[in-house]
């Protein structure tokens, strides 16, 4: 693998998810692979379990970590020709170029603006990596995808289905803020390459780029959705067509024990408690959240791992 800043970057996703497995049961497996190898984490945004299970990653793998929250660094300029006479300081020219002089492989976070569309369509930041970068990038959650989270998913989906073919439900839920579609993406893209019953369920005005839900059914009734579902992914972002914007804050639209009955429930996480899903559902037995942030360091681990040995 040269980097991963999309699911396509994995060539076959169930060999993948299998080796990721197989990591899990030893992770120190390969303690010497990463050896005199630097990771350099850089944050634009908040995180807890993608900055630590990476780290964990990495330095099961033998690699050195640094880790750096962009807010303490010089404020980063992406656009060509601009006359830098305002609040930025530093080019994002310079600046991948140096950072690969420290690092062998660079993942960055960067959200979206959830203002400009064409800007965060475009993932302005993540490609700016990628183009001046003279190493391989990782996408530890850009402006529109989330490619680890989606393949900790995969892993936790494999480990726990029962059938084939699970019926798997991309639930919308109500939130105070305006979030990233990111998440929701990155499962769509998921679930075109997972064998599964897939059907998105949400209010009007929150369909998500066509381009990425593609043929995949759109069931506004939740509850008919919910009908023999054995997974239930519950995840809120803001509107796609009315960009960034929040329609709908219906509490009918919580994920609660009485509407999920048996169906395993997922979350990325963080989750709001009795807002997104109430306490039973986080606190009942059919909660894969611990079990998917378990699994995002040996998503971590098998990408760094492949990308290692295309290095090595
Ligand atoms: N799910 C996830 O990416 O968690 P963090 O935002 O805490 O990293």
């Amino acid at each position: 693998m040269k980097k991963y800043t999309s699911l396509n970057d994995i060539e076959n996703l169930s060999e993948t998810i299998q080796k990721a497995i197989q990591l899990k049961e030893n992770p120190y497996q390969f303690a010497d692979l990463g050896q005199h190898k630097t990771l350099v984490m850089l944050f634009f945004n908040a995180s807890l379990r993608t900055r630590l299970s990476t780290e964990k990653a990495a330095k099961n793998l033998g690699m050195e970590v640094s880790v750096l929250n962009i807010t303490n660094a010089w404020n980063m300029e992406f656009e060509d020709g601009t006359v830098m006479n305002l609040s930025t300081s530093e080019h994002i020219k310079e600046a991948a170029m140096v950072i690969s002089q420290y690092a062998d492989i660079i993942a960055v976070r960067a959200f979206p603006t959830l203002k400009d569309k064409e800007k965060d369509t475009s993932e302005i930041v993540l490609n700016s990596f990628t183009k001046y970068a003279t190493v391989p990038i990782v996408n530890m959650e850009s402006a529109t995808d989330h490619p680890l989270q989606a393949l900790a998913d995969a892993i936790t989906i494999t480990e726990t289905k029962k059938v084939d073919k699970p019926k798997v439900v991309l639930s919308w839920a109500p939130h105070p803020k305006a979030l990233p579609h990111s998440v929701a993406n990155a499962f769509v893209h998921l679930m075109h390459n997972m064998e599964v019953e897939f059907v998105i369920t949400h209010p009007e005005g929150y369909e998500l780029d066509p381009e990425i839900t593609q043929q995949f059914p759109i069931e506004y009734d939740q509850q008919k959705a919910f009908e023999n579902a054995d997974f239930i992914y519950a995840k809120n972002w803001s509107s796609f067509n009315e960009y960034g914007k929040i329609l709908n804050e219906d509490p009918n639209w919580m994920i609660t024990q009485e509407k999920i009955g048996a169906a395993k429930f997922m979350h990325c996480l963080p989750i709001r408690r009795n807002v997104v899903a109430e306490d039973a559902v986080l606190d009942g037995e059919n909660s894969l959240v611990i079990e998917q942030a378990n699994n995002r360091t040996f998503a971590a681990q098998i990408v760094l791992k492949e990308i290692l040995n295309h290095l090595s």
